[in-house]
C-alpha cells in the first residue's frame, strides 16, 4: 500500500495521543504469563507485533484476554505453559522472538518458532548461545544464527555472560531464562539498554539484584501477577515531535509518554540541536517514568552523536537523518552499527531513501553523516517493509517540496496503527 504526503502547509497544533508503550506492551504479557495470578496491564499495544506475542503465548496454553486495549492474563506461572500444536509465529518481531526463547530455553517443551522474511534475516546466534550455555537445546538455520529456531527447554544452570552487543532483547531473554535457572545468573554489561524488563521484573517480585555501574545477578525466584500502567510510547512520540520541530508554526502536546532515560536519548538530541522541548508532571507508575511533553518548532542546528548515546535512542536514529536535512551544518551518528540488522538495514535505507529526496547524506560503516540544510523534493521512496523508516520518510515528506509517495506503508501498522491519519490530523488542524 502506498501513501501520498504533500508539504505541511501550516503547523502541527494540539495535543496528540501517542500509541502505548510496545517495548512494556511486550513484556507486560510475556511477563504475565510467566507469573502467578492475574495480570492486568492497560492500555495495551494493539500493533502487528504486540497481537504476535499475544497470538503465541495463547499457542501455549496461556489464557489470554483482550477487551479493547485492556489486557488481562491468568498466568499460571511457567508450568502452565503447553507444548504447541504448531509453529509459534513471532511475525516481524525480534522482541517476541528473543524474549520468548529466554522464557521457554527453562520449559521442558519442544517449540519451534519462525517468523517472517525480514525476522528470518535477523541474528539469534547472539540467544542460542548464551541459552545453550545455561543448558537449553536450541538451533536455527545458518548455523545455529537464524530463525526458524527449535527450541527444546529443560534444567538450566546460571552462567556469568558478558554482553557483547549493547541489547535488551538478549539481556532479557537471559533473565527470563535466569528466572527458571538453578543458582544465579550474572549478566556483565548491557546495561545501557532499554531496562523495561529489569522494572517489571523488580514489580512483579523477581529477585534481581545490582551491582555497581555494569553487572546484575538474578536468582531463581516466582513472579506475581500484578496491574500494570503502560505509558505512551517516546519512540512512536518522537515521529511527531521531529514533525512538529521541523515544521514552522507548530506547538504540539503529548500526554503520559514514557520518560524511562534508557530510552529518552532522543529528547536530549533535539534539545541540543535547539528544538524547544518541554517535560511537565513528571511522575512513576509502576516503576516507570512518564511524564507531558511540549514541542515548538525551531530553526535547528546539526549535532554529532558518539557509540555511548545510541542505545538509549537506537529506534529514533533513522529520524536524526531526518532532523540532519533540515539542520545547519552537519549531524553524524557513529557507533550505530546494530542498524543493520534491524527490521531492514536502516543506515542504507534511510540514506539510499533520503538521497531520491534530494538529501546530502554520506553512509558510514556504522553511522550517517548529513550536512544541511538541504532542500527537501517530494520523490517516490520506499519503506523497505519497515516501520521507522516508512514513518521517518514521511516526516521528511512534510518538508519536502511537491509530494512524496512512500511504498509499503502499511508495515507502520507493526508499531504505530493509524500514524498517518494522526499526523494528517495534526497539520490540517481538525
Ligand atoms: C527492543 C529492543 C531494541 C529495539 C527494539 C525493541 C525491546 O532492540 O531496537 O525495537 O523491546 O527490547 P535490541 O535489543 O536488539 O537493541
Amino acid at each position: 500500500m502506498d501513501i501520498r504526503l504533500g508539504k505541511a502547509g501550516r503547523g502541527l497544533n494540539g495535543e496528540a495521543c501517542v500509541p502505548p508503550d510496545k517495548s512494556i506492551s511486550h513484556r507486560s504479557a510475556i511477563l504475565g504469563a510467566m507469573a502467578k495470578g492475574r495480570t492486568a496491564a492497560a492500555p495495551f499495544l494493539l500493533s502487528d507485533d504486540c497481537l504476535s506475542t499475544l497470538s503465541c503465548l495463547r499457542s501455549l496454553g496461556v489464557e489470554v484476554e483482550l477487551d479493547g486495549c485492556e489486557l488481562a492474563i491468568e498466568g499460571r506461572g511457567p508450568d502452565g505453559w503447553s507444548e504447541p500444536a504448531g509453529i509459534l509465529d513471532a511475525g516481524n518481531s525480534a522482541t517476541t522472538m528473543r524474549l520468548l526463547c529466554g522464557a521457554l530455553a527453562g520449559r521442558p517443551l519442544a517449540c519451534v518458532i519462525d517468523g517472517d522474511a525480514s525476522l528470518r534475516r535477523r541474528p539469534m546466534g547472539r540467544i542460542v548461545s548464551p541459552l545453550r550455555a545455561m543448558g537449553a537445546d536450541i538451533s536455527g538455520m545458518d548455523d545455529d544464527t537464524r530463525p526458524p529456531l527449535t527450541v527444546r527447554g529443560g534444567r538450566l544452570e546460571g552462567i556469568e555472560h558478558r554482553m557483547e552487543v549493547d541489547s535488551a532483547q538478549v539481556k532479557s531473554a537471559l533473565l527470563l531464562a535466569g528466572l527458571q535457572a538453578r543458582g544465579e545468573t550474572r549478566i556483565v554489561g548491557g546495561r545501557s539498554s532499554r531496562d523495561h524488563t529489569e522494572r517489571m521484573l523488580l514489580l512483579m517480585g523477581a529477585d534481581l539484584e545490582f551491582e555497581g555501574e555494569d553487572t546484575m545477578s538474578i536468582r531463581p525466584s516466582a513472579l506475581a501477577g500484578c496491574k500494570i500502567d503502560i505509558p505512551g510510547d517516546i519512540s512512536s512520540a518522537a515521529f511527531l515531535m521531529a514533525a512538529a520541530a521541523l515544521v514552522p508554526g507548530s506547538h504540539l502536546r503529548l500526554k503520559g509518554v514514557g520518560l524511562n532515560p534508557t530510552r529518552a536519548g532522543f529528547l536530549s538530541a533535539l534539545n541540543t540541536m535547539g528544538a524547544l522541548v518541554m517535560e511537565s508532571d513528571y511522575r512513576e507508575t509502576c516503576n516507570e517514568p512518564r511524564g507531558d511533553l511540549e514541542v515548538r518548532s525551531a530553526s535547528l542546528v546539526g549535532v554529532e552523536v558518539e557509540s555511548d548515546r545510541v542505545p538509549a535512542m537506537i529506534d529514533e536514529v533513522p529520524l536524526l537523518a531526518v532532523l540532519g536535512c533540515a539542520a545547519r551544518g552537519v549531524t553524524v551518528v557513529r557507533g550505530a552499527g546494530e542498524l543493520r540488522v534491524k527490521e531492514s538495514d536502516r543506515i542504507a535505507a534511510i540514506c539510499g531513501e533520503l538521497r531520491k529526496m534530494g538529501a546530502e547524506i554520506k553512509e558510514l560503516p556504522d553511522g550517517f553523516a548529513v550536512s544541511g540544510p538541504a532542500e527537501l523534493r517530494g520523490a517516490v521512496v520506499d519503506s523497505h517493509g519497515d516501520h521507522r523508516i516508512a514513518m521517518a520518510l514521511a516526516v521528511a515528506a512534510l518538508c519536502a517540496e511537491g509530494d512524496t509517495v512512500i511504498s509499503g506503508w502499511e508495515c507502520v501498522n507493526i508499531s504505530f496503527p493509524g500514524f498517518g491519519q494522526t499526523l494528517r490530523h495534526l497539520v490540517s488542524g481538525s
